[in-house]
């Protein structure tokens, strides 16, 4: 049976995924009610969701997911019958410089976030109120993967590496918990690396993007062959409804693309499409002077290999087999498409990326890479 929500809570919907889940859920679903809950930090930005700031049905919060009689007080008062949980700290390079953030955000908030949920939805209530928390959560919780091994499936042991995949691997337990123990109507989703606009350029495809722009150094973390499977960001919102309208309560769904590239791949990719944009687009020439193909260099000269990054995983793959059945979700977007849609919207959105790093973000890299490039 369809599950249909009604009014939504959008924990981090101001960040990367969460804004893009935004929109799209608003422009498929024009009926219901999305009330945004971010806290604001470096990786949230409230001009990300501009564009829907003046609907009457979304509403904007600024607040912690860790404040509990906030949470409460807005699934109260807002009758709030969903959950879409994105707030997180998700930078792994962040996690193994600082991981106590992530145990705050990720761990104690999601079960902040669970404890309000069952409260106001289960307690003291003689039938529980039509309702559903779908859990956001990263292929990093299997950990690492071998050049021979099958793909990430739902069955895979939990082996998380880095802080950051440990914070989310207990958040999912504790997810799977309220579940198990309360009968909180839970789902969760695990997806692989996400690309696509409003991405913070402190990961991998947009960090590039903007240094290249920039003629600043293209950092490779060691040998560059380590494997990620990349699904654009419209795909994963994508299969997050899904799973909302036809997911079964209580299981999990592994959110992919079939999409694995090494690092090197991919960095030599978005080097070879900015030489062509450069070579077609004299005011490309004027709007960024400082990239190498200004002064008749190639992108490519950037890449500098730095130390590897501690404990880096060197494969993730995800098996999308079974959201495929039982869901019959297809990804709309090819690598190739992808790809070309995230680098025109950044080169389209200068302001948004520049402005987002001039904070807090630029002053993190001085201090903790400064050593390495
Ligand atoms: P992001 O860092 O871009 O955004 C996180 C958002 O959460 C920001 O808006 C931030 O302000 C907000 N936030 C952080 N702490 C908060 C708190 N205590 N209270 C309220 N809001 C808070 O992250 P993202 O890349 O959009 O990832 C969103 C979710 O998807 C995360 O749970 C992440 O683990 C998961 N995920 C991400 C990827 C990926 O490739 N980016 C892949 C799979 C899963
Ligand atoms: P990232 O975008 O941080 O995502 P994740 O760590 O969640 O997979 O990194 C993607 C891959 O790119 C990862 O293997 C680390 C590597 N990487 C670099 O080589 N250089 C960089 O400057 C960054 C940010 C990442």
């Amino acid at each position: 049976m369809l599950y249909q929500p009604k009014k939504i809570l959008v924990t981090g919907g101001a960040g990367f995924i969460g804004a893009n889940f935004v929109h799209f859920w608003l422009k498929n679903h024009p009926n219901s009610r999305i009330v945004v809950l971010d806290a604001l930090t470096y990786a949230g930005n409230r001009a990300n969701l501009v564009a829907v700031e003046s609907q009457e049905n979304f509403r904007f919060i600024h607040g912690d997911i860790r404040d509990f009689d906030l949470v409460l007080s807005l699934l109260q008062e807002e009758e709030i019958d969903t959950i879409v949980h994105f707030a997180a700290e998700s930078h792994v390079d962040r996690s193994i410089h600082g991981p106590d953030e992530f145990i705050d955000t990720n761990v104690i908030g999601t079960h902040v976030l669970l404890k309000a949920a069952k409260k106001v939805w289960l307690d003291n209530l003689q039938t529980p109120r039509p309702h559903r928390f779908h859990h956001v959560s990263t292929d990093e919780v299997y950990g690492t993967l071998r050049p021979e091994e099958p793909p990430f499936s739902e069955s895979n042991q939990y082996a998380p590496n880095s802080p950051y995949a440990a914070s989310k691997a207990s958040s999912d337990h504790l997810v799977r918990a309220y579940h198990e123990t309360y009968g909180l109507q839970v789902t969760t989703s695990n997806c692989s690396n996400n690309y696509g606009p409003y991405q913070f350029p402190e990961k991998l495809i947009p960090l590039v993007i903007s240094n290249i722009l920039d003629g600043r150094p293209l950092p490779i973390y060691g040998d560059g062959l380590q494997i990620r499977d990349w699904l654009y960001v419209d795909d994963h919102n994508r299969g997050i409804d899904l799973v909302i309208h036809q997911g079964k309560i209580g299981e999990t769904y592994n959110i992919g693309g079939n999409n694995e590239w090494t690092n090197i791949e991919i960095v030599k990719l978005i080097c070879r499409l900015l030489d062509e944009k450069f070579a077609t687009n004299e005011e490309m020439k004027k709007r960024f002077p400082y990239a190498p193909q200004v002064s008749g260099s190639m992108a490519e000269s950037l890449i500098t290999h730095v130390t590897d990054r501690l404990g880096h995983d060197r494969r993730y793959a995800i098996d999308a087999g079974k959201i495929t059945k039982e869901l019959g979700y297809c990804p709309q977007e090819s690598f190739e498409t992808g790809i070309r849609k995230t680098l025109d919207w950044y080169l389209d959105n200068e302001g948004w990326w520049r402005a987002v790093m001039d904070g807090s973000y630029r002053k993190w890299v001085e201090l903790n890479y400064s050593q390495n490039t």
